[in-house]
């Protein structure tokens, strides 16, 4: 039946048959590398999608004639080894002692050489890594430092900044060093306010702070004193959002955040109403969705589980989120991935699951770092 499909057709065509609700869930290698190379060969959006499927096996006489470039993609290969990156920080996995007895915050050794900046810095738990001064940097859960070069942010210096679900602040501190007049960061300092799914919010035993070993602002707070920075952190609900109450901004940013709400579009409400010049929205795309159809606005709804996914999204439904939000994108970033940080434990040997979704990513984004999410970033306007 799929004979003669191309393209989106073909994948949907097995989303029709009800067989690749979620491709990677449902195939084998072949047909996944099948359904990958048809709906990914030949977009622009996509150059590596040839070192993708040989470095992942799906090599076939009439790919190769397609792809013309064994030597190159043989290097890829040789540089994947077996078809899985390691994390080159996992042999440095945070320790694994009791972090109820770690310090929130450091008053200590305030002295500002290397050594001993390190160590200060090394006494909280990180979210994000951050360069902090030359030769030192916090050992993050995620890593970001490399796609900085490719988010589309306007010329920050001289304006009014907002980050939005800044954690440890990796962007608001960013906008401050680019020149930013003002920088605002907020978060929640009460992380009940999480978009917590229904059956997780009625389980009574279910204690949201239990997933957080230190305040949530600690790193930020601690990033705000080394760096003798000026950035403001709120405490602010993203829904709360409002110009009477916090002005407005020139440029305002978001990042991994939209994926983690039930309502996006009234956070996005939200956030136009403080947006009077640049939206800067970073987010997960999810490989799967890419594969099923690059022109639908498609979602996957999730809204389990006490990691409080809720959309997952193609990069059209992503695009078509912000429309719906008010906005318009005037620059749109390549893939990415937001890659497992030095604080992230070594991943095992993957699943089929996980070479699929790696052999995607390298496709996509030219990263098949094990364990990282394919990432767009969206420069826009309000449209009205
Ligand atoms: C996945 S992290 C992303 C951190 C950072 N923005 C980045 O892109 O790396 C989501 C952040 O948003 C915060 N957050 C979650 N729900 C929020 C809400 N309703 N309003 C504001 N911040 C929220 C979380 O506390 C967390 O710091």
């Amino acid at each position: 039946m799929l004979e003669g499909l191309e393209g989106d057709d073909r994948a949907d065509a097995l989303g029709l048959e009800g067989q690749v609700v979620d491709v990677l869930d449902a195939v084998d290698a072949e047909a996944f590398l099948d359904v990958a190379a048809d709906v990914l060969l030949g977009s622009e959006d996509c150059p590596h999608v040839g070192d993708a499927l040989l470095a992942f096996g799906g090599s076939s006489p009439d790919l190769d004639q397609r792809l013309g470039e064994r030597e190159v993609l043989r290097h890829v290969t040789g540089e994947l080894g077996d078809g899985w990156s390691h994390n080159p920080h996992a042999t440095n996995p945070w320790p694994a002692t009791n972090y109820a007895d770690r310090p929130m915050a450091t008053t200590q050794g305030r002295g500002t050489d290397t050594a001993t900046l390190q160590a200060r810095v090394d006494e909280l738990l990180w979210y994000h890594s951050v360069d902090v001064k030359p030769g030192v940097a916090t050992q993050g859960w995620w890593e970001l430092r490399h796609a900085l070069p490719l988010i589309p942010f306007p010329d920050l210096r001289g304006k009014r900044c907002l980050d939005i679900g800044t954690w440890d602040g990796f962007y608001a501190y960013e906008m401050e060093r680019r020149g930013a007049a003002e920088v605002v960061a907020i978060d929640l300092l009460d992380i009940s306010a999480i978009d917590y799914p229904p059956e997780i919010r009625a389980n009574k035993t279910f204690d949201p702070s239990l997933g957080d070993k230190q305040l949530r602002s600690a790193g930020f707070r601690l990033l705000h004193d080394i760096l003798d920075s000026k950035v403001e952190w709120r405490d602010c609900n993203i829904y709360d959002l409002d110009p009477v109450e916090m002005g407005t901004f020139d440029v305002v940013n978001l990042g991994s955040l939209l994926i983690h709400l039930r309502d996006p579009v009234r956070a996005l409400d939200a956030v136009r109403s403080v947006t009077k010049g640049h939206f800067v929205c970073i987010d997960y795309v999810h490989p799967p969705l890419e594969l099923l159809s690059r022109k639908r606005p498609l979602f996957q709804l999730q809204g389990e589980g006490s990691d409080f996914q809720w959309w997952l999204a193609s990069d059209a439904g992503l695009r078509q989120l912000l429309h719906v939000g008010g906005f318009t994108i005037e620059e749109v970033s390549k893939y990415f991935l937001l890659r497992p940080g030095p604080r992230t434990l070594a991943v095992g040997k993957p699943s089929l699951r996980d070479r699929a979704r790696q052999a995607t990513t390298l496709a996509l984004a030219g990263d098949s770092t094990a364990g990282g999410h394919l990432h767009r970033a969206y420069r826009c306007r309000p449209r009205f």
